[in-house]
């Protein structure tokens, strides 16, 4: 999709206009308007009417409420623009904005919430019907030229960061016959060698026993594709000293192992979800090119039952020597992220971490669909990533990293359980277990079981997968 802007409406089969509730039509909207007034349209946010008219530029017009103006915010415009893209069907190809005022923020919100919400997955649709309708350019039209070139400015990023979102998408909304730790792998090559200064590394198998790290083999022993850590590295003349380690949990399909899972199985190719955006995040860089060294470790695995595959109550040995009781098979993110953080945490020497992780079904208990919980060491690192997730609009909520709890995470038989039923706070406990592996560094652990894969729509997040955070990172990293 190109995305225009121009001083002046041309012909479009579609004008979009969004309103305050309450306030009129400005005068460049009212001239396009047949009718002056739609007592039927109340301008709620996402409130749409759509009327055609004639004689006119565009056939086609789409009111958009954006409610109260006081009560507006940026994320208001991006919905709007996520809302204008559910009305679209299969005759419009050019889609124009008129705004009721010309403000770059607003404006770039609501191009970026219409490139998010103008997605679907559709690698095994066949039906042409099925599939979205292309939309050839979406025009904004602006007459401050001072407005017009910071936007043109912020398009080429917003493109970018949006395009790397729905890559993320298409990732997770993958059936795990289609995304296995080796397509995930070849995907994370192509991605460096697309990108700008961006290098991979994979160790297989034989490096990872040589390495020792216990849990991300043990966790993939049950699986036919075999277990690995992809490795990304973006570095141009950068101004962090030490790397800043992304690390995502990649478990390709979560069965939940010899505990087997009762129920959501079928979603749960969702489980490399935050493996997947910080690939997404590498897209980002090495098109965006910023002043930086970012490492980012992905460990791929597919959590089994076979007879090959863990038992519980079995014990791994992890990357950095701690023992550790399997007593649920199940809990099996926090290892492979156990050996992830310990050997990145070591190798690099990181300045900061940030680990991403569909890690506890709690997380949806907690906070809902729309919340993703966080758990950090760093006071520091934690202002960081709420100016990031605020500026993105991708709400965090900060848990305690509860030490009463830390107790009971211990093993009568070895250093370490990997879930103690007994006590709650599943999420919490899942925070307390990984903190063991990331020693003193500054760490934040972002818990997404509940945000990247969401069952139902938002109005610029499908049903599905949501490819959160990739924006949010992308705001922590640029302001770095
Ligand atoms: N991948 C799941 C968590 C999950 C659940 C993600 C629902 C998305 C939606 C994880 O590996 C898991 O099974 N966690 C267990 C942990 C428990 C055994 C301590 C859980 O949350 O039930
Ligand atoms: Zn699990
Ligand atoms: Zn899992």
């Amino acid at each position: 999709m190109k995305i225009e802007i121009a001083s002046r409406i041309t012909k479009t089969d579609l004008l979009v206009l969004p309103f305050f509730a309450g306030e009129k039509p400005s005068r460049a909207q009212k001239t396009e308007l047949e009718a002056y007034a739609y007592p039927d349209f109340e301008a709620k946010t996402n409130e749409t009417l759509l009327v055609y008219q004639k004689n006119k530029l565009a056939p086609r017009i789409l009111l958009v409420g954006l409610g109260e103006p006081e009560k507006a915010l940026p994320d208001t415009w991006r919905q709007a623009g996520g809302t204008t893209t559910k009305t679209l069907k299969k005759n419009i190809r050019s889609v124009t904005l008129l705004p009721p005022k010309e403000d770059l923020y607003r404006l770039a919100a609501f191009v970026e919430g219409f490139l998010l919400g103008h997605y679907r997955y559709e690698d095994f649709l066949r039906d042409e019907e099925r599939r979205l309708p292309d939309i050839e350019t979406l025009t904004v039209i602006v007459e401050d030229k001072k407005i017009a070139h910071s936007l043109q400015g912020k398009i080429h990023e917003i493109q970018i960061v949006t395009d790397a979102v729905k890559s993320v998408r298409d990732m997770v909304n993958s059936p795990s016959n289609v995304m296995s730790p080796s397509i995930f792998e070849h995907l994370g090559k192509l991605t460096a060698k697309n990108g700008f200064k961006t290098r991979c590394n994979v160790l297989d198998e034989k490096k990872l026993k040589k390495l020792g790290m216990g849990c991300l083999l043990g966790v993939g022993q049950g699986a036919k594709e075999r277990p690995r850590m992809l490795m990304l590295e973006y570095k141009y003349k950068p101004k962090n000293k030490h790397p800043i380690l992304l690390v995502g949990k990649g478990i390709c399909f979560d069965s939940g192992g010899i505990n087997l899972k009762m129920q959501m199985l079928e979603d749960m190719k969702l489980d490399m979800a935050g493996a997947a955006t910080v690939l997404g995040v590498f897209k980002v860089l090495g098109a965006l090119r910023p002043e930086l060294h970012v490492i980012g470790l992905m460990p791929l695995a597919e959590n089994m039952p076979d007879g090959g595959a863990i038992k519980s109550g079995d014990v791994l040995i992890a990357f950095n020597g701690t023992t550790i009781e399997v007593v649920n098979t199940d809990a099996e993110g926090r290892l492979i992220l156990a050996d992830a953080l310990s050997y990145g945490a070591k190798t690099y020497d990181p300045e900061a971490i940030i680990d991403l992780a569909t890690l506890t079904g709690a997380a949806i208990t907690a906070l809902g669909y729309a919340i993703t919980p966080f758990l950090t060491n760093s006071s520091v690192l934690k202002e960081k990533i709420e100016i990031a997730a605020h500026s993105a609009d991708e709400k965090i909520w900060e848990l305690p990293l509860e030490k009463t709890y830390r107790k009971s995470l211990e093993s009568p038989i070895a250093d370490l359980l990997n879930t103690n039923p007994k006590i709650g706070a599943s999420t919490i406990q899942g925070g307390l277990f990984l903190e063991d592996f990331v020693g003193e560094k500054p760490w934040v652990h972002l818990d997404i079981a509940a945000t990247a894969y969401i069952p139902e729509p938002r109005p610029y997040l499908p049903k599905g997968a949501t490819g959160k955070h990739v924006r949010t990172l992308w705001e922590f990293l640029k302001h770095y």
